[in-house]
């Protein structure tokens, strides 16, 4: 922790599919002061399946809130200055918990998890009117990737919710709902709510009215009263009943790659930024507009920073699989026992050796919307080691950034002149290095990686009846940015680009 003049600061918590953190950011000069992360178990019960413990995602939120606090405390830093907290979460990720007990009824259904394709195939047949009817009212493909599909799982397979749901003492949540309920008294009058940027990823509310929709409820037979008040970004929705930082008001709540637009300051319509943690997505800011894409991306809630504040909105390329190859890697072939070691196999080999890996684990999401491709390493020869291995990993997330580019440009006509990018992975010089070359414009990296948790950090300071966080341009400080130019010839970047693609193309229909 840095020893800083102390003015307001204020507290985010970032939980995310494979960590939690707790940041905390001097809300007057944006500097990062002090965090704690804690990474988190995933459960794969079966193939396809991705599970997480909902009591161990919160106690890890307790424990980075109490360890960040004691090492504030260690440089003399009084933590009674921590005026407001933001939660940032993964997002999709859903939740049934009893009101009365405060126990989960089940593990967290995690975005990633495929139980739910039988599901999908049977409710897209049903589909009333057009096949538009899903997609043009919550911008989202009928899709697994979506909460709505796994509430209906839960209420269908677990006796435990069914009988909840029938006593009136079930909930339902995203991450973001399950924490700040939980944050806030929990079962001694915790308050069950979400924000408009989770809200738009559950496939249940709608994007133009802003609420919940009495139709796609009815279509994915959800019972409404289990769904929490959908909120703005930023305001105040209780205050932590318990542990070190107990009254401080939970004043912002926004989806995790949402908490990283507004961190990056991408506030202008056409501004774009690329994250990169389990997952990678691209969102760029389309404004007032709801832009429906002809080329297989979402249209999505970017942010409502105050109650009467107006809602702005994004076009999305989500790919399921970015860190997450990294931790499979490390964690399914060991070939590292650390994810920082990628880089140094990677630095080791300097290509892939003609090896091209397309980790479609939950099959593929943006722009092709495929569940039914698996993950495949192709291209192998005797000569093939570990190195390629790690090279082709890396240059995976970088093909799959590039096919959202594409589809991102080909929707809004004028193509991004740069890709603003922030995430864990960013501090992997390599991979930023072959994003460049791959995409062919330059990649602009913020110095401070940690956008996610100050985009949230700023909602929670901006609320109305906290503000210690100006949101005014001319009071926003700048992101200190490092630049990687593309170094080699397009024509070399296209011939790996559609090689690529042959491996996309390969990988698509293993199951059926
Ligand atoms: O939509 C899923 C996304 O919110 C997960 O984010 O940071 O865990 O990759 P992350």
């Amino acid at each position: 922790p840095k020893e800083a003049a102390v003015g307001p600061l204020v507290g985010a918590v970032v939980q995310g599919t494979n960590s939690t953190r707790f940041l905390v950011f001097n809300s007057k000069t944006a500097e990062l002061l002090c965090h704690h992360q804690v990474e988190l178990t995933q459960e794969y019960p079966k193939e396809g399946w991705v599970e997480q413990d909902p009591k161990e995602i919160l106690q890890s939120v307790y424990e980075c809130i109490a360890r960040t606090c004691e090492k504030l405390v260690e440089v003399n830093i009084d933590i009674s200055n921590i005026k407001a907290i933001g939660v940032s979460n993964q997002r999709e990720t859903t939740v049934v918990w009893d009101k009365l007990s405060g126990d989960p009824l089940y593990n967290a259904v995690v975005w990633l998890d495929l139980r739910t394709q039988s599901t999908v195939e049977i409710l897209s047949k049903k589909i009333p009117g057009n096949n538009n009817f899903v997609k043009s009212k919550t911008g989202l493909p009928l899709s697994t990737y979506f909460s709505a599909v796994k509430l209906r799982w839960l209420l269908d397979n677990v006796t435990k919710v069914q009988k909840a749901v029938e006593e009136g003492r079930a909930l339902f949540g995203t991450i973001d709902s399950w924490l700040i309920w939980s944050l806030t008294g929990g079962v001694n009058g915790g308050v069950h709510c979400t924000d408009v940027t989770n809200a738009s990823r559950t496939m249940l509310f709608n994007i133009h009215s802003l609420e919940w929709d009495k139709e796609l409820c009815d279509f994915f037979d959800i019972p409404m009263e289990i769904l929490p008040k959908v909120w703005s970004s930023s305001e105040v929705y209780g205050q932590m009943k318990s542990g070190v930082l107990e009254g401080v008001p939970i004043s912002g709540c926004l989806g995790d790659q949402s908490a990283a637009l507004v961190g990056q300051m991408c506030f202008q319509e056409g501004q774009a930024k690329n994250t990169y943690g389990t997952g990678c997505f691209l969102l760029c800011n389309t404004g007032r507009k709801r832009v429906f894409s002809e080329h297989g991306l979402l249209t999505t809630v970017a942010y409502k920073l105050g109650k009467d504040k107006p809602v702005c909105y994004a076009l999305e390329g989500s790919v399921a699989i970015a860190g997450a190859v990294i931790r499979w890697l490390r964690d399914n072939l060991e070939i590292v026992s650390t994810s920082d070691e990628i880089e140094t196999l990677a630095r080791e080999a300097g290509t892939s050796y003609g090896c091209y890996f397309v980790p479609a684990f939950s099959g593929l999401y943006a722009p092709y919307w495929e569940p039914s491709a698996r993950g495949i390493i192709c291209g192998l020869t005797q000569f093939t080691n570990k190195c390629h291995i790690a090279f082709a990993a890396l240059e995976a997330v970088c093909f799959q950034t590039r096919e959202i580019l594409d589809a991102m440009n080909r929707d809004c006509g004028i193509p991004l002149s740069h890709l603003q990018v922030d995430g864990g992975m960013t501090n992997n010089k390599i991979l930023m290095q072959l994003q460049a070359d791959i995409l062919h414009i330059p990649v602009i990296k913020s110095v401070m990686p940690e956008t996610t948790a100050l985009g949230a950090a700023m909602a929670a300071g901006a609320a109305e009846g906290v503000g210690v966080w100006s949101l005014e341009p001319e009071d926003l400080t700048a992101v200190m940015m490092e630049r990687f130019e593309p170094q080699i010839q397009a024509t070399e970047s296209e011939i790996r680009y559609c090689t690529w693609k042959k491996a996309v193309m390969k990988s698509m229909g293993w199951v059926t």
